[in-house]
């Protein structure tokens, strides 16, 4: 998709998006097309009874004495308090139409449109950026699709006199494309992306100034990544630990870790998951995606902070080396964990993942990203990723990150009773709890391999990497969930 900005005047041909407030605000452009196009416009309004309510849109198709194809009145609803956001889900709306039509190009007509809290390049440049979130499509494996079902919308053109959005667009499109290297991560099959591959893509980040370093099963070995390495046992494939750093803040500032849970199959190893929806973990690399999504975006943008991306990668198969229920395993930090169910193998790898962060980059901030639970979604369906820490502060700063990124975040309870269902007949921990409170249980295990000095919080966003349902601005699919969420929380709370 090609998104630019222009000053000019309207073009004479495609289509042409009118934004429409409910208490009346519109573009100057409403009054000129209507008149030209003698009263289309009122008329249609009033014939579909159209007062500029979110998610409600009139076509005017063809209209007479105009070269155009279409013009969409959009309702943008409230403009009181109108919201970055809210202008991404109504570019995404425009969108959503225009990629449904025989449209090649379209204008998002918005000059003289204002509102009362978003300047008019924000609003622009959102609204553009929102466009553009819901173009996606993970379209390469479809070798056969009709031509007539594939869309041929190519370019948009935002036409606003406001001469800085396109300044702000740029920096917006750097984290959008942080967004689809995730939902691409996300959406590939296990047989294309399995830790080896995994980590390639990650390499290839180098571009973007990232210093990309990849750990294989040997160096694991001798580190004493027991806990990850057991739940690699079972499958042929070599795991990997891929660490991503950008140091773009001040030198020797500690830097904020983000951590991701990278089972890029978790077949649920020999607690084998039952067969129906099995598929659904081809992205139980989630976690990782949205690290390394995140660490693209950030990179991307040039941050001025410090800032590493950690993720785990293995691949969790039943065989006959694959770990047993029973197994006991010693992690990297010496702590010994009896395995009672390998299907609760993500936590194993975060705890080795987040200790050789915290050993290797004295971060004072560490926070893990991970499918973890089925849980959390019993919990919060697919509305909020859930927020463990014991960290006040920490919590404020990212539930207000996921107020303005829209990953939304809910936080959920961490507690003494929470570590002691996990204790352990023969070793310093089981991996799973007793019965209730798996999500909980599960971050209260992570939480042994955080050291004391460290601000910690874990998001289990099993709920959220993937959506069933088309969105405002993400088709169904990966959803690119915690890039924007991690570069919201870096722009507010690390950046000099
Ligand atoms: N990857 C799953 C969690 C999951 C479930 C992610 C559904 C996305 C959608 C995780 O490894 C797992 O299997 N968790 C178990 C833990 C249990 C064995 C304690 C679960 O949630 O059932
Ligand atoms: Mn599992
Ligand atoms: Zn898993």
């Amino acid at each position: 998709m090609q998104i630019t900005f222009s000053a000019a005047a309207l073009p004479k041909s495609g289509a042409i998006v009118i934004p429409v407030f409910e208490d009346g605000g519109k573009p100057k452009a409403y009054a000129d097309l209507d008149k030209a196009t003698d009263g289309a416009l009122e008329r249609a309004v009033k014939s579909a009874d159209f007062k500029g309510k979110k998610g409600k849109a009139v076509d005017v198709v063809a209209p007479a004495g105009l070269g155009n194809s279409r013009i969409i009145l959009v309702g943008a609803g409230d403009s009181k308090n109108f919201s970055a956001l809210e202008a991404e889900t109504l570019g995404g709306a425009a969108a959503g139409r225009l990629l449904s039509g025989a449209d090649k190009s379209a204008v998002f007509a918005l000059s003289g449109l204002t509102v009362k809290k978003l300047p008019a390049d924000e609003l622009a440049a959102h609204m553009a950026n929102g466009a553009r979130l819901k173009c996606y499509r993970f379209d390469k494996y479809r070798t056969k699709e009709k031509k007539e079902d594939k869309p041929v919308l190519n370019k948009i053109t935002v036409s606003t006199s406001s001469t800085k959005a396109k300044e702000l667009y740029a920096d917006l499109e750097k984290v959008s494309d942080g967004v689809f290297l995730t939902r691409d991560l996300v959406s590939e099959p296990a047989n294309i992306l399995y830790p080896d591959s995994f980590a390639k893509r990650c390499k290839e980040l180098e571009k973007l100034g990232l210093k990309v370093t990849v750990l294989t099963e040997a160096q694991m070995k001798k580190l004493g990544m027991g806990s990850l390495l057991g739940v690699a046992q079972g499958s042929v494939r070599e795991p990997k630990l891929v660490a991503m750093e950008w140091m773009g803040g001040k030198k020797g500032d500690a830097p904020v870790a983000f951590v991701g849970k990278g089972v890029t199959f978790d077949t649920g190893g020999i607690s084998l998951k039952s067969a129906p929806g099995m598929e659904d973990m081809k992205w139980d690399m989630g976690g990782a995606g949205a690290v390394t999504g995140a660490m693209a975006a950030i990179a991307g943008r040039k941050a001025k902070a410090n800032v590493v991306g950690v993720i785990g990668l293995v691949e969790n198969m039943p065989d006959g080396n694959a770990q047993r229920p029973g197994d006991v395993v010693t992690s990297m930090s010496g702590q010994t964990i009896e395995v009672l169910n390998t299907d609760a193998e993500g936590r194993l790898v975060l705890a080795d993942a987040m200790w050789w962060t915290q050993e290797t980059y004295k971060p004072k901030t560490v926070i893990d990203l991970a499918t973890l639970t089925g849980a959390i979604i019993v919990s919060l369906a697919h509305e909020f990723g859930g927020l463990f820490t014991k960290d006040d502060k920490l919590a404020k700063q990212l539930d207000a990150a996921g107020e303005a990124s829209g990953d939304k975040l809910w936080r959920m309870p961490l507690t003494q009773a929470h570590d002691e269902m996990i204790k352990s007949d023969i070793a310093d921990m089981q991996n799973i709890g007793g019965k209730g409170g798996g999500s909980s249980t599960a971050a209260a295990f992570l939480a042994r391999f955080i050291k004391e000095d460290v601000s910690w919080a874990h998001l289990d966003i099993a709920g959220m990497a993937w959506t069933t349902k088309d969105k405002p601005t993400c088709p169904k699919g990966g959803s690119g969930f915690g890039v924007r969420l991690l570069d919201e929380f870096v722009r507010e709370n690390c950046e000099s």
